[in-house]
């Protein structure tokens, strides 16, 4: 690994000098992408799993901007909902390019899907045996994966974990029977199983028993063009958390795989964009409590949902100037939504921080702006995207008129 691609950038790598002039020229909450480390992480995942077919997995972020690049780096696209394979087109990704994981899909999604005029170069991973007939029913014979539920799961979280959850997959004791069904409906290439989200350490025994399952049922089922085992790699979002060694993940995934006459397919989403991007935010309170002191900032929980949903933790540091020679104070950083969930961190250090204070969250890059709502009517934030040292308003802040706009 060459110091020029470094396996993880941390918050504190960051220039702050650029961010701070974001800030003012964009305001705050918003979302910083730096389009050229989603590149550089392509490279990574390209270099350690050589060979192998590489999709992103789009729904860790779908601004424009990233999936342009992503298309143009040459990678594919993994897409759970309709309007992701939208995206994916509109951005470029050749239709051939693109996967459709239809998961309990809308009839909607699929009348849409279905229906473009890509349709008959996309693939379509279904997940159950009645979901391959509604894909039938409409005439569809092109391009078929199956999803297996591998039966073992693992992430970062319990709500992330997927690879033992019913909803998702075809179980893997009717695999083999439906991929049969799937190759008199069309063209079956390949099989697929995720294990889940955030996987790392001690998780990475978990996604090799999948993927081994995944090999001996691709022996088994015989004559497919890839075996897709997911994405879930996960990234350090603790400052002293160790990056993956992907090298490591990349041999380990071959040979739990074994001998199968098919090409290795992943799909991470996480990987490629986390450490690309940061959440800008402003102190806009500080309440000095028995307890803590608590500093209300103005990105909350419909921001950035992770902490919410998932106790996730993100690393937060000041962009203020002068602060590394001030004490740190022990605080809890708190949104501006009326909600007890609504804490990006509890008992974190920051250097006494005061009103308009600029602070960043690090590693926002993945499910950050695309998890983001209008909960308590707040505007969404607006996203910058950062090439090659230039910045530009990838989207635009939501004004209030916008949160009501669809209202009749
Ligand atoms: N493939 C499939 C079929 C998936 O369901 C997912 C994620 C991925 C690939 C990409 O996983 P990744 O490499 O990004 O871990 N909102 C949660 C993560 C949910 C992921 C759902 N599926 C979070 O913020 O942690």
């Amino acid at each position: 690994m060459t110091d020029a691609n470094p396996p993880v950038r941390r918050l504190g790598d960051w220039n702050p000098e650029p961010l701070r002039d974001i800030a003012d020229e964009h305001g705050t909450p918003t979302y910083v992408i730096d389009l050229d480390r989603v590149e550089a992480n392509a490279a990574r995942l390209r270099a350690a799993f050589a060979g192998a077919d590489i999709a992103y997995a789009v729904k860790a972020n779908t601004s424009r901007a990233v999936l342009e690049r992503l298309a143009a780096a040459g990678v594919d696209a993994e897409c759970a909902a309709a309007g992701e394979v939208k995206r994916a087109l509109d951005a470029g990704f050749p239709a051939e390019r693109v996967r459709y994981t239809a998961v309990n899909p809308p009839a909607r999604d699929l009348n849409y899907v279905l229906g473009t005029d890509a349709a008959a170069d996309l693939t379509v991973t279904v997940g159950a045996e009645d979901t391959l007939n509604r894909v039938a029913e409409r005439g569809f014979d092109g391009r078929l994966c199956v999803r297996v539920n591998p039966g073992v799961g693992a992430g970062h979280h319990e709500k992330v974990s997927t690879g033992a959850e019913p909803k998702f997959g075809v179980p893997y004791e009717r695999a083999a029977a439906v991929c049969e069904q799937a190759r008199g409906v069309g063209n079956l290439v390949g099989i697929h199983a995720h294990v889940g989200s955030g996987v790392s350490g001690d998780d990475l025994a978990a996604h090799r028993a999948m993927v081994d399952r995944m090999g001996e049922l691709a022996r088994e089922v015989g004559d497919l063009s890839f075996v897709a085992v997911g994405g879930g790699f996960g990234v350090p979002y603790r400052e002293t958390e160790s990056p993956l060694d992907l090298d490591a993940v990349a041999r380990s995934t071959r040979d739990a795989l074994g001998d199968v006459n098919a090409r290795l397919a992943i799909e991470p989403g996480r990987y490629f964009v986390a450490d690309a991007g940061v959440l800008l935010t402003t102190v806009n309170t500080v309440k000095p409590t028995p307890e803590t002191t608590v500093v209300g900032i103005d990105a909350g929980m419909t921001t950035l949902a992770r902490p919410a949903l998932y106790d996730a933790y993100h690393a937060v540091r000041s962009l203020e100037p002068d602060r590394p020679e001030k004490k740190p104070t022990r605080v809890e950083l708190a949104g501006p939504v009326c909600e007890t969930a609504d804490v990006l961190g509890r008992d974190r250090r920051l250097p006494a921080p005061t009103r308009g204070d600029l602070l960043a969250v690090g590693n926002a890059g993945a499910y950050g702006y695309e998890m983001a709502s209008n909960y308590n009517s707040r505007p969404r934030p607006a996203v910058v995207a950062v090439a090659d040292g230039d910045a530009r308003l990838a989207t635009r802040r939501e004004t209030l008129a916008d949160v009501t706009r669809l209202e009749s």
